[in-house]
């Protein structure tokens, strides 16, 4: 019944904690790379977009209509994922930073389509990252058909600047050879171009730009969540983040799997020679999601382990709740 607790329980949980950690985790936000739970209160999710980035954002906005002390904010800017000149960079940097100072009593989660904002060069505080990624040929194919046939608001002009192609299925467009307007970046790498930022490097997609976006990867998300893997993408959210995620999980299984199955109206699968060639085209994105995966299962195990050793020191310090296995007894 009391799914959430209240907020002088989440400060007493916070105190705690910062307590217990007592080390830079609990003061500076910069550069957490989350083998441990966190009390960073500003969160920064620059979405990848078409990668359960929807049901990920209702499942926030819910817990921020339940928990006082969480605010989210939603930018309405959805088309800016180009790389920026520093001077670009640095005005965005402190237009966020302004939406995480004017609610510096609360936690906050920003999100936005954007490639990864290095505060710190410009003498900003670093939020929290969090992301989410997909395998990469799904999410280009999902993000092909969204283009021309979802609810997105550039559709009508997607489907007037590619005429009779808008309504090819990715096969189809593929065997015109020049003549698809899509062929010729394949979805450009995208998860790599956000996972890398705006430094130079990140300019050209290549095996320099997937280097720096590796090193955010790991350096610099405290979480970056699985498509594939959603429900254990909120268990983790929960174990790192828990003041702003503890929740997640059972709001998901409130609402079941119906939210993450927006956007579905999309075209013919492709032939498996289709997805090989997306394949070889997003290879950047390729292997950026394949370690993104180590990670997730790497940081996954981790969570449990310190779960279930929490579990066995302190049995008595929790409150009493009927045992899961009472069947089995
Ligand atoms: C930001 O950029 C500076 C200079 O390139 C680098 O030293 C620093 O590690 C970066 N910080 C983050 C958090 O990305
Ligand atoms: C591309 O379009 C042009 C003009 O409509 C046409 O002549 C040509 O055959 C097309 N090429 C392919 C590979 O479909």
């Amino acid at each position: 019944m009391v799914a959430f607790l209240s907020w002088p329980l989440v400060v007493l949980v916070v105190v705690v904690m910062m307590m217990v950690l007592a080390g830079p985790t609990s003061c500076g936000a910069a550069g957490i790379a989350s083998d441990q739970a966190t009390d960073a209160t500003k969160v920064f999710y620059n979405r990848v977009p078409k990668a359960a980035s929807t049901a990920l954002r209702s499942i926030i906005s819910d817990l921020a209509r339940h928990k006082r002390n969480l605010k989210f904010v939603s930018s309405k800017v959805y088309d800016d994922r180009k790389r920026w000149s520093r001077e670009e960079e640095r005005a965005n940097a402190e237009r966020i930073n302004f939406v995480f100072e004017t609610n510096f009593d609360q936690h906050v989660i920003y999100d936005q389509h954007v490639r990864y904002i290095n505060f710190t060069q410009f003498g900003l505080q670093q939020p929290v990252y969090i992301n989410m990624v997909r395998e990469p040929a799904a999410r280009i194919v999902s993000s092909y058909y969204f283009a021309r046939t979802g609810d997105s608001s550039k559709r009508e002009q997607v489907r007037r600047k590619l005429g009779e192609q808008a309504d090819w299925s990715v096969d189809e467009c593929l065997a015109h050879g020049d003549n698809c307007t899509f062929a010729r970046n394949m979805g450009g790498n995208l998860m790599t171009k956000f996972f890398c930022g705006h430094a130079d490097v990140c300019n050209r997609v290549g095996p320099a730009a997937l280097e720096q976006a590796l090193y955010n990867l790991e350096h610099n998300y405290a979480v970056v969540g699985i498509t594939e893997r959603f429900d254990d993408t909120l268990a983790l959210l929960e174990a790192t983040l828990p003041h702003i995620f503890r929740g997640a999980v059972r709001l998901r299984e409130r609402h079941g799997i119906k939210k993450s199955n927006r956007n579905t109206r999309a075209g013919p699968t492709p032939n498996a020679e289709t997805i090989a060639a997306i394949r070889h085209s997003a290879r950047y994105d390729v292997a950026l999601y394949d370690r993104a995966v180590d990670l997730f299962e790497r940081r996954l195990r981790k969570a449990q382990q310190q779960q279930q050793q929490q579990q066995q020191e302190q049995p008595l310090k929790r409150p009493s709740r009927p045992r899961d296995y009472d069947d089995d007894d």
